[in-house]
């Protein structure tokens, strides 16, 4: 089989879904333990973000969901997104993607400002939908092609590529859906739909992947598959999880959203795992009676459930 090389893909895609559901509810938000402070101003001369968040809040409505988010992400971090059901993930990669504009503040990808009108412009509309790609939490609101094999193809397809059935089969494989190529995705399990949106993402080569809790669905094996994966690829990656001990496994640094929508941690992955004050601010480690032989008792986890 020829070698399919990741590589920057040049064209225009408009996979544009309907938004994902969100998390609801949420409990009384614990004051976070510290607050990173914002970003500093660029040193003169030194390196400029791909990605780069400055005091952006936003609101549904009356709701704020983000409040005052400021970081810099720079080509080829691995970066983990961090926050309990709510904090506000889902948003954040939303606006990162150009989907939603933020309320207040301001989103710029390699220098460009990005907001769903300004991606109204051909060129900036061209050269990032085929370089920044998200993978939505929820499968069904990127499924929409007849069948599996369209799916897949669809971006590439969008772009002309001349190549369309080997790169389609090669990401097939590489995810482990070739099976199902002329199936219609909404026929498949969760966890195939899952990898059905991952093959159809990486079938683009982005230089950018935003994953929205891309292993929520996936079997110990695919999980390990796409770790590695994705590890191995010399792309920026920001990627959610609620599971705490692949944290450091899909990144080096770790953003944390607190229950008052506020980013409460950017740094590194395993400061954040031993630091327990932090953890339970943000929500992320869970209380609950279990059983020692005779001995039942409660204590607080961070470990997780599966
Ligand atoms: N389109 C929308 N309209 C109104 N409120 C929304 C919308 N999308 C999300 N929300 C609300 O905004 C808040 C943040 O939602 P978001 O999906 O970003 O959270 P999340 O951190 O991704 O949660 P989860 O861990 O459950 O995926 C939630 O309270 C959610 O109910
Ligand atoms: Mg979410």
């Amino acid at each position: 089989m020829t070698e399919m090389r990741y590589r920057a893909v040049k064209g225009t895609h408009t996979r544009t879904p309907p938004f994902g559901k969100g998390g609801l509810g949420g409990i009384p938000t614990p004051s976070p333990t510290q607050l990173p402070p914002p970003c500093p101003p660029l040193e003169k001369g030194g390196r400029e973000p791909e990605l780069e968040a400055s005091g952006i809040s936003h609101r549904y409505g009356a709701k704020e969901v983000l409040a005052d988010i400021s970081f810099r992400i720079h080509a080829g971090e691995k970066v983990v997104l961090l926050g309990c059901n709510g904090s506000g993930k889902s948003t954040l990669l939303k606006i990162l993607n150009g989907l939603i504009a933020p309320t207040v503040g301001r989103y710029r990808y390699q220098k460009d400002e990005i907001t769903p009108s300004r991606l109204k412009a051909p060129d900036l509309h061209r050269r990032f939908r085929s370089e920044v790609a998200l993978l939505f939490q929820n499968p069904d609101a990127m499924l929409f092609n007849p069948t599996v094999f369209d799916e897949i193809a669809f971006g590439p397809r969008q772009m002309g590529c001349a190549n369309l059935d080997e790169r389609v089969r090669h990401w097939a494989d590489q995810v482990g859906v070739t099976a199902h190529l002329e199936r219609p995705p909404f026929s498949l399990s969760g966890g195939e739909k899952q990898k059905v949106c991952l093959a159809a993402l990486l079938a683009l080569e982005p230089k950018v992947l935003l994953l929205d809790e891309p292993t929520a669905a996936l079997d110990p094996r695919s999980t390990g598959w796409l770790v590695d994966f994705l590890s191995s690829l010399p792309i920026t990656t920001l990627t959610t999880t609620h599971n705490l001990s692949l944290a450091p496994e899909l990144g080096s640094r770790a953003l944390v959203l607190g229950e008052n929508h506020c980013l409460i941690h950017d740094g590194p992955v395993q400061a954040l795992l031993s630091d327990m004050a932090l953890l339970t601010a943000a929500n992320l480690v869970h209380t609950h009676h279990h059983r020692h032989g005779n001995i039942e008792h409660r204590h607080t986890h961070v470990h997780d459930w599966q």
